[in-house]
């Protein structure tokens, strides 16, 4: 048999019209479609290899490669368990039971903030899928990376990318709206608080309808979903640029709503916050989106990228800095990592 071994790169993704809310918790079917960006600075790199002389599944995290190769990351037992129970999906659609070496390793720290499990599942689902010689479409490929991350799906198609919330498990799926060449943006990506986040996505998620601003969220967003595809279209980039911003504070209001409240900010998001808006009052064409955590991801064209980072470097409290261009979607590799 063929080596049954394969590297994928798979790029993080930013959410321009955000994902908050499941309608399927264990089929992770979002309640709402999203919309986002391929970033080039975040991305993850995974070998899997299947053999049958594994007696049981081997998962190494390298440190982030900005670290060195030599030192090892921590995976928790429970992010094991995830990355086993989505090793399982794929081994069930291969008909194999094979055990499987897997070693990753991200471009940046794993508590940076990047969205660390849309890469890292989406890099999974395609080096495993490869190595097992699994046929399937881009489409198919992006349903099973949802099942181990939601956000993961986006990560797989060329740039700028729509994930269809669907109403069964099929039809939920991702796509490339543009590739990464279509629009010269940049993702500034403001890195305040090194450390991990303090209520994952998952538990963030699982109290969601206790908030009163959901239903108004939802009912807007399908308009949102339309209006950012014309102004892509129109490269009309202050409108690209409000819908962004606006979508991000609805967000967050939802999950500071929500029962017990959640607040990801902390004193320099805020205050990034308000200075991008002043700077855009300047002339300045930048605007603010945040995921669940408190750094920022300032977004501008990439004519403005070296104005916008002078600014940030004078704010107190910014720990680093990753300038991201779009990026392509997910690839297969001849260099693994083992
Ligand atoms: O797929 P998850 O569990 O990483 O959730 C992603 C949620 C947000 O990052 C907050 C929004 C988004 O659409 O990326």
């Amino acid at each position: 048999m063929n080596s049954m071994k394969a590297t994928a790169i798979a790029p993080a993704n930013i959410a321009f019209i955000k994902y908050w809310g499941k309608a399927n918790d264990a089929l992770r079917i979002p309640l709402n479609s999203s919309f986002s960006m391929n970033i080039s600075g975040a991305y993850t790199t995974t070998t899997v290899e299947f053999s049958p002389r594994f007696i049981r599944d081997d998962i190494v995290l390298l440190a982030d490669s900005q670290s060195g190769d030599h030192v090892r990351g921590i995976f928790s037992e429970l992010e094991k368990k995830r990355i086993i129970e989505h090793l399982d999906r794929i081994r069930l659609r291969a008909g194999v039971t094979m055990c499987a070496n897997v070693v990753t390793q991200n471009s940046f720290p794993k508590s940076s903030g990047a969205a660390s499990s849309a890469s890292g599942f989406a890099a999974l689902t395609v080096a495993a899928s490869a190595a097992l010689q699994l046929h399937v479409s881009e489409k198919e490929l992006t349903i099973l990376a949802r099942l181990g991350s939601g956000s993961a799906c986006r990560s797989i198609p060329d740039g700028f990318v729509v994930w269809e919330a669907g109403k069964k498990s099929e039809d939920s799926y991702a796509y490339s709206l543009h590739p990464s060449t279509y629009w010269e943006l940049r993702d500034i990506l403001v890195i305040v608080d090194h450390s991990s986040k303090k209520v994952s996505t998952s538990d963030g998620m699982k109290t969601i309808q206790s908030s009163p601003l959901l239903s108004e969220r939802l009912h807007n967003i399908p308009h949102k979903m339309v209006a950012i595809q014309t102004a892509f279209i129109e490269k009309d980039f202050e409108q690209v640029g409000t819908i962004i911003e606006e979508d991000c504070l609805s967000m967050h209001r939802v999950m500071q709503t929500q029962n017990p409240p959640i607040n990801y900010w902390n004193a320099v998001t805020e205050h990034l916050m308000k200075e991008v808006v002043s700077w855009r009052k300047a002339g300045l064409a930048v605007y603010f989106t945040i995921d669940a955590g408190p750094n920022v991801h300032l977004i501008c064209e990439a004519i403005d990228e070296k104005r916008v980072v002078d600014k940030v470097r004078t704010i107190k409290g910014v720990e680093s800095i990753i300038v991201n261009a779009p990026a392509p979607g997910t690839r297969l590799t001849k260099n693994h990592l083992f």
